[in-house]
């Protein structure tokens, strides 16, 4: 283990070396001069070019006939019909009409802070208007700006618009790269691009090397190099608290213009039917809950209801006087999901009597979405293709999935679109004019107490709420229903508590030594909203246990740890192919895809490459199937067939090379010869290494009669998630389970998961002195025959080549 540590810290350093090196690379495929736009598919943004970094007359000289190249492209585009058309329509939105004194404040100052409403302009023009202005004083060869997204979906999506308003193709001058993916070109001078790839780049490049303005879109980033320009932007942003922590940078507000838009709270929507809501004077004993009042309007009068809550409200209802769809909504609420047949009967009421326009409903995650859709399908009205367009978007749909969105239906369809909170600022539908909102939203937070990260629904701010108003008044006046009474509207918090207050920090914390930014804590400490002093101290006590920091708070690797750790065992003990899908496998999105209307056959479908307990194992013979099936050109066939996702299994296959040559560089393999693969047959050796890489996620199997239970130390009772190979079984014939990721969705969940015995637990999960890893003293003593003889054969030496081997446990 000790020799182990050592490789790992070298393999750190030889990445964090192997970055540079790419980067010095990419400048010579800069001065080449290949033409065509590449498809990227590396990790991170090494081949942004560098201008001017070598400094020399002749660069400088091939960058100024670029820059009037780019200047004659521009100006030909701003003068066709097409262009001008395009052209008007950008000067009809807010955000242009500050277009000088933007460029004025962006020359002047080193930080601004821009905000204005969602749909201004700020995301599709204002870094236009840097990149025009740069091209018009022909230099637009020598700028390079990078505007950061939150999401995948919206990096991409507005890279296609701004390129499209310039009359180009994605990869000539603008591009966008997000993991795994990208385009762009020798010319692009515009990225988009995820938050995730920015800050790895700042890992090896801290300067940001030759990047001339930053665009920080939907803001929580900060703290960059001298020269640099910062632009931060947001609809929503609490502009003063950004102002000040940037020592007073200049704030322009972006006056905007959206149709008014018709509010109904609950109360309103229950009156559309005869009913009335109000708060009652009554306060209940603990003083703190409003109470409420219920009561159906004349003719006939009826003793009111006074309870604690609305949910409490309308359970307590007498429903017999409502009619009959509402009286079957509101017999559904349940204050966690929301209340699906209200939404229906309000959708069905929409389509029927309401003049066109789209429907955006705001629910609060993808299995919300994923049980409507399904309730609407069934509905004469809703489910008729001929009119409704039902879609849906979320964080992880398909780009193809993606672009219906923006479409407009066919006369007489209804566009009825459900989403998460990604469509109240980072995405823009221009045809909408009705908005359901739910009031909640799933939100990460975080328990530091039980250190466990939850993603359980919660209301939502009062920001947000205007936000997904102001959503309906985009082209003519809207309405917006929201589900839920006024005054519940009243107690929501002005803004969202920002995302370092709400998620386990070991990652942030593994990047601020990364960045060599001192200790930990004092860092935080210094942040714009510092979070809990048990949060850091859990971060780091994590990082501790899985090796990434050793006892001082330095930094042991610089690959995600417990990938690397895997990739070492996997290489020493010849079983090398298996880890590497698996390592693999771990680092992309997960490949085993499961569509909303098939989430049963899609479960059906991972089964069968599971004998073994383990969706890590699982993965390995997908993977192998689909590398089979490539041989034969079939490999789109078999992920159709087999609810695989083919982007995840090219990424898997570009990863392993990737690794390989990682490991061979290290001289821990010479080349892929075969006795790296000695083993890779032993899965209860491959289970062995995922221990040891997933080890402290780890939990017990608890049989009873008819099924089994698992149990964590920190959470008590967790569950697995429907599409884990484990969730089908009614036995698990080991005592444990190794799971890479745990999340509380009301009650904890555990994505993939791998079973292993309680030998392998020993011998591979962390250190045996550690009393939370035997929550049993009498494991040990049934173990001792067992241990000592697997130690024996873990450290016999008797291979010809001078390398362990080792047996299998049993
Ligand atoms: O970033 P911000 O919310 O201020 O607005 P934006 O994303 O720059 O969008 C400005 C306008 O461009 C929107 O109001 C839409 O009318 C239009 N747009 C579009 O038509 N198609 C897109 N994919 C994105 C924006
Ligand atoms: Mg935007």
């Amino acid at each position: 283990f000790g020799l182990l540590k050592r490789v790992n810290a070298y393999l750190g350093e030889y990445l964090s070396k192997k970055s540079r090196n790419k980067e010095s690379f990419s400048d010579n495929c800069f001065s080449r001069s290949s033409s065509n736009s590449s498809i990227v598919t590396e990790e991170g943004l090494f081949e942004q070019p560098e201008p001017l970094a070598s400094g020399t007359a002749v660069m400088e000289k091939i960058l100024l006939r670029r820059s009037s190249l780019l200047r004659d492209q521009q100006q030909a585009w701003q003068e066709s019909l097409e262009g001008r058309e395009m052209l008007e329509f950008r000067q009809s939105l807010p955000a242009y009409k500050e277009k000088d004194t933007i460029l004025t404040a962006i020359l002047q100052n080193q930080v601004v802070i821009i905000s204005g409403e969602t749909g201004c302009g700020k995301t599709t023009q204002i870094p236009q208007f840097i990149l025009e202005s740069e091209i018009d004083s022909a230099r637009g060869a020598f700028c390079s700006i990078i505007c950061t997204q939150p999401r995948r979906i919206s990096a991409i999506s507005v890279s296609e618009r701004v390129a499209s308003e310039r009359g180009e193709k994605l990869g000539e001058s603008v591009g966008y790269k997000v993991r795994l993916e990208g385009i762009k070109g020798r010319d692009t001078r515009l990225l988009f691009c995820t938050t995730g790839i920015l800050l790895r780049r700042l890992l090896v490049d801290r300067n940001l090397k030759g990047v001339t303005h930053v665009i920080v879109d939907e803001i929580h980033e900060r703290g960059m190099n001298e020269e640099l320009k910062l632009i931060l932007m947001s609809a929503t942003l609490d502009a003063e608290l950004f102002s000040s922590y940037f020592d007073g940078a200049p704030l322009i507000h972006i006056p905007g213009f959206t149709y008014p838009v018709r509010t109904h709270f609950l109360e309103n929507i229950l009156e559309m039917t005869g009913y009335r809501l109000t708060p009652s004077n009554q306060i209940d004993d603990y003083g703190q809950e409003r109470m409420w009042k219920m009561s159906k309007q004349a003719p006939r009068k009826r003793k009111s209801q006074i309870v604690s809550s609305v949910e409490d409200a309308l359970r307590a209802a007498d429903f017999k006087d409502f009619s009959p769809q509402i009286q079957e909504s509101l017999s559904c609420w349940n204050p966690d999901c929301i209340g699906f047949n209200l939404i229906e009967y309000l959708l069905s009421y929409i389509c029927e009597n309401e003049r066109p326009g789209a429907v955006l409903v705001f629910m609060t995650g993808w299995d919300d979405i994923s049980s409507l859709k399904d309730k609407l399908q069934a509905h004469p009205v809703l489910g008729d293709p001929s009119r409704v367009l039902l879609l849906t978007c979320h964080g992880s749909m398909a780009s193809s999935e993606q672009k219906l969105i923006f479409e407009e239906p066919e006369d007489g369809v209804r566009k009825i679109v459900l989403t998460t909170n990604i469509a109240e600022t980072s995405i823009t539908i221009n045809d909408v004019v009705f908005v359901l909102d739910c009031g909640k939203a799933k939100e990460t937070s975080y328990d530091a107490l039980n250190n466990t990260p939850c993603l359980l629904p919660s209301w939502v701010s009062k920001v947000s709420t205007q936000q997904r108003r102001g959503r309906a008044g985009r082209v003519q006046p809207g309405e917006c229903y929201h589900l839920y009474p006024r005054c519940v509207y009243d107690a929501f918090t002005e803004y969202q508590l920002p995302e370092i207050l709400r998620t386990p920090l070991q990652s942030l914390c593994l990047q601020i030594k990364s960045l060599k930014l001192g200790s930990i804590s004092e860092f935080l400490s210094r942040a714009l909203q510092s979070p809990k002093l048990l949060a850091v101290q859990n971060a780091i006590e994590y990082l501790k246990v899985i090796g990434a920091l050793d006892e001082n708070e330095n930094l042991t690797v610089l690959v995600e740890p417990k990938l690397g750790k895997m990739l070492i065992l996997g290489a020493i003990l010849n079983c090398l192919d298996p880890v590497l899908t698996i390592v693999a496998g771990l680092s992309v999105r997960d490949p085993f895809l499961t569509p909303l209307d098939k989430k049963d056959l899609a479960e059906t479908a991972k089964l069968q490459f599971s004998h073994d307990h383990s969706d890590h194992l699982a993965l390995v013979r997908a993977y192998e199937g689909w590398k089979e099936a490539e041989k034969d050109l079939a490999g789109y066939d078999y992920c159709w067939k087999n609810f695989l996702s083919a982007q995840s299994m090219k990424a898997i296959d570009s990863l392993r090379e990737e690794f390989l040559s990682l490991l061979k560089d290290t001289g821990l393999i010479d080349g892929y010869a075969t006795s790296c693969n000695d083993w890779s047959y032993d899965q209860h050796l491959i289970r062995a290494i995922i221990c040891y890489g997933l080890y402290p996620g780890i939990c017990s199997v608890v049989h009873n009669e008819k099924s089994f239970s698992l149990k964590t130390m920190e959470d008590g009772p967790v569950l697995l998630y429907s599409n884990s190979v484990n969730a089908r079984e009614s036995r698990i014939p080991y005592p444990w389970l190794v799971f890479n990721e745990k999340i509380k969705v009301n009650s904890v969940f555990l994505r993939d998961s791998t079973a292993v015995s309680d030998s392998v637990l020993l011998l591979f999960g962390g250190s045996i002195s550690r009393g939370d890893v035997l929550l049993n003293p009498q494991i040990v003593l049934h173990l001792h025959h067992e241990l000592i003889s697997a130690i024996r054969l873990l450290v016999s030496e008797d291979q010809c080549d001078g390398r362990f081997v080792f047996g299998r446990p049993d």
